[in-house]
């Protein structure tokens, strides 16, 4: 029997899946590590975090079956800069995707470079969770760090470095730097100077099914390639099939994603979604919202001080009428605002408003923010009609209803709902050989367990709501 793992390197933990070729899940494992918030608005992980956590989900992965795993890949937290010093040492901690420290170094690109410009030599403009504005921060404010880095690398990079002594990235992680080339698929000279980092800082460009090397002896996995695997989105998108054209899917994780597959490069006329390479050889447009999963967790756990989600999810059911509306910028926002600035509210609030309400507030709140990202895809001609729906918060069954109400399309729900990891372990059977493609693999692969369908009624009542919610943001700006 052949074995195969996908790893997700999350915001929250770490978590490994070992499949067979039929895509059956046979052992799971996962670890947390925390995140420090060394001040507002800023986010940093530790990389050795990140490889305590990978080592040990490997090995209780393989456990006994250690001859038998034949391929490994990642899905990763995308953006993160990991920089390492003259003896492969970590320098500084990770800076995370979410963070928001780089407004002034965001502006300088954006302003002083240029958008049209960046946009030319990437395909993307700069948005403060991407990397290139993360090393101009460490350049002007720790120059000592600056002086040491020797390699640049994103999160998932980092593990892989660690574990295979290959120093790779894919195509769609990297496509989040702001260094890359996304359209030709190379490193920007340019992007390069204007950041004052050298090509040889950054690891060499792999399609993400492609192998880029085996796991070190240490690990006892002899017969294990390892491929470069990708940025989580993308990775979820093969974890959900959302491969051809036009396909779409959207992710409730830490962070909210709408994810849609193009067979070509292509931008949106204010770059206000990312133009990035996809990890089947095509490309993608996406919007990220950096708080979905993680605005109800706050809710519930941080301000409710309550694990119980079954029994608020009760409550959100009979709170349909509510009017209160939620805007949830805990971390400023990304996509479509760029706004590290932008706070979250609760809109409407009355001496009767109930907690069932600012609940459900929450949940519709989370999806009128992804369907600003939806708007402006469809403003550009690229409409979806249908989605799949993963990460953690497409387990409620309430929120997957909103979604499909908020959005006015169908979302399937598939069988096995670990998106980025179920993605590092199909690139793991590509790279493998035990399919030819990504497509391949995904067709025989997938099943749709659920299909949610908006009801004519849920999607009145969230249509007159998203006509209110689209007027906060502009009306509050200044105040945030
Ligand atoms: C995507 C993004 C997030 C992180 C979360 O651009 O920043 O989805 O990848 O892990």
């Amino acid at each position: 029997m052949k074995y195969f793992i996908g790893i997700d390197l999350g915001t929250s933990s770490c978590k490994g899946i070992l499949t067979d070729k039929a895509g059956n899940i046979l052992r799971t494992s996962s670890y947390e590590y925390d995140i420090c918030y060394p001040q507002d608005g800023w986010t940093e992980q530790n990389p050795e975090d990140f490889l305590a956590a990978a080592k040990k989900i490997l090995a209780e992965l393989s456990s006994g079956l250690e001859n038998d795993v034949c391929g490994l890949s990642f899905g990763g937290q995308m953006h993160g800069l990991v920089i390492l010093d003259e003896n492969d040492e970590v320098i500084r901690p990770c800076i995370l995707w979410n963070d928001g420290r780089t407004e002034k170094q965001t502006a300088y690109l954006n302003e002083v470079i240029g958008k049209e410009k960046l946009s030319a030599l990437t395909g993307n403009i700069a948005f403060a969770g991407f990397t290139a504005p993360k090393i101009l921060w460490v350049k002007e404010n720790e120059p000592e760090n600056f002086a040491k880095i020797r390699k640049i690398m994103l999160p998932k990079d980092y593990l892989a470095y660690k574990l295979t002594g290959v120093f790779s990235t894919d195509y769609s992680d990297a496509s989040g730097m702001l260094l890359l080339d996304v359209e030709h698929k190379c490193w920007s000279k340019e992007m390069c100077d204007i950041c004052s980092v050298s090509e040889e800082m950054l690891p060499k460009l792999y399609e993400s099914y492609e192998v880029t090397g085996a796991l070190l002896p240490e690990y006892g996995m002899p017969n294990c390639v390892v491929t470069a695997g990708a940025g989580d989105n993308a990775a979820a998108a093969v974890g959900t099939g959302t491969l051809r054209e036009g396909r779409c899917n959207i992710s409730l994780g830490t962070s909210g994603t709408i994810f849609i597959a193009q067979n070509a490069f292509s931008v949106d006329e204010k770059n206000a979604l990312h133009s990035f390479a996809h990890s089947n050889g095509k490309w993608h447009l996406m919007g990220c919202i950096l708080s979905a999963a993680s605005a109800r967790k706050w809710w519930l756990e941080d301000i409710l001080v309550s694990d119980d989600y079954a029994a608020d999810e009760a409550g959100v059911a009979s709170a349909e009428d509510s009017n209160i509306i939620f805007l949830p910028y805990l971390s400023g926002e990304r996509s479509p605002h760029n706004d590290v600035n932008a706070r979250g509210a609760f809109i409407g609030l009355a001496a009767n408003t109930t907690r069932a309400q600012m609940s459900r507030a929450v949940m519709e709140g989370v999806a009128f923010a992804l369907r600003d990202c939806l708007e402006v895809a469809k403003a550009g001609g690229v409409a979806p009609t249908e989605s799949t729906l993963c990460g953690g918060g497409a387990k409620s069954k309430i929120w997957r209803q909103i979604i499909a109400d908020a959005l006015g399309i169908p979302v399937k729900i598939l069988k096995t709902e670990q998106g980025p990891s179920f993605g590092g372990a199909i690139l793991a059977m590509v790279g493998a050989g035990e399919y030819a493609s990504v497509e391949e693999a995904a067709d025989a692969i997938l099943e749709t367990a659920e299909t949610v369908y908006p009801t004519e009624e849920g999607k009145a009542r969230m249509n007159a709501k998203y006509e209110v919610f689209k007027k906060l943001y502009p009306a509050l700006k200044a105040v945030m």
